[in-house]
């Protein structure tokens, strides 16, 4: 009892030491917990906008805005493994290998079978994608990409092999239109998040109608646990698998094959690979 009343006035005496060092604390750094204040509600408001159910509402500014930070950002990326990667050059030979495992189930003759004549690699910067899996298994490829430093740089890093690449376009896949029935493989790797969920549908109904009988869609790309995640830094969002199953459907495309890239580093978001016609 006495322990109880003794613990209780010396809850009561801290409340009112505290409330008088937080009112001295406010006086002498004042437009600092304003300031903090703000950063609070903006972060309270990015955790509202992670709710949303279409990435358009979780922008914070309008969509031309939205792509000119996009492009400005890549443009001061190194054109290197690594500049593609985010600093995680050292995983890119787990991901061909992964890729091509996968790609490879669907290739060949026969019936059903996609073929193995022309190939696009969407958002393919430098073209990593293009030198270690499609230039090997496509007797020609395109590149498109909205950086043009990067395609420059793709015509020697691709070396001879790089002969076989019949056009470099440089264009935002908002505003691409592939070539009707020319492409057996339209390979879409870590570049859905810079568009729109209506221009990423618009796209990939584009890309369908891009394919040869047979032919194939592969979206490649990070997944969000749940909701949508915006990144500041190079101005894109990570979405998760029911938003981007939800967008696949919209574009009026089945999922043939999804699989989860293993043996990534712990730290990154999950990547899964869909096929989709
Ligand atoms: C993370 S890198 C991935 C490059 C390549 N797919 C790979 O896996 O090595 C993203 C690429 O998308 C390109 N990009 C960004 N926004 C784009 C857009 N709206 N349209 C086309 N390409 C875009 C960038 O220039 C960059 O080359
Ligand atoms: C990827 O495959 C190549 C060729 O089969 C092999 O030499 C290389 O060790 C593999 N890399 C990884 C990280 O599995």
């Amino acid at each position: 009892m006495t322990y109880g009343v003794q613990h209780f006035c010396f809850g009561e005496l801290s409340w009112v030491s505290s409330t008088i060092l937080f009112m001295v604390l406010l006086g002498l750094f004042g437009s600092d917990m304003t300031d903090c204040k703000k950063r609070q509600s903006a972060a309270a408001r990015a955790r509202k906008q992670r709710s949303c159910t279409k990435m358009e509402d979780c922008l914070i500014e309008d969509q031309t805005t939205f792509y000119s930070k996009a492009e400005h950002y890549w443009k001061d990326v190194p054109p290197t493994v690594d500049g593609m990667l985010g600093g995680y050059g050292s995983i890119s030979s787990i991901d061909i290998n992964g890729s091509k495992k996968f790609l490879q189930k669907f290739l060949g003759e026969g019936q059903g079978k996609t073929g193995m004549g022309c190939s696009l690699d969407c958002g393919a910067g430098i073209g990593r994608i293009t030198k270690r899996l499609l230039l090997p298994l496509f007797r020609t490829v395109d590149l498109v990409d909205v950086t043009q430093e990067f395609l420059d740089k793709a015509r020697t890093y691709l070396g001879d092999e790089g002969k076989r690449v019949e056009n470099y376009f440089c264009c935002g896949l908002q505003d691409f239109q592939p070539q009707p029935e020319r492409y057996d493989v339209i390979w879409i790797q870590w570049v859905i998040g810079h568009l729109t969920d209506d221009h990423l549908v618009e796209f990939l109904r584009r890309c369908q109608s891009g394919l040869r009988p047979n032919g194939l869609i592969v979206v490649k790309d990070n997944v969000a646990f749940e909701g949508i995640i915006p990144d500041d830094v190079d101005s894109s969002v990570c979405r998760d698998l029911n938003l981007l199953h939800h967008l696949v459907a919209k574009a009026g495309l089945s999922i043939i094959c999804e699989e989860q890239q293993q043996n990534f580093p712990e730290e990154i978001y999950q990547v899964h690979t869909l096929a989709l016609r």
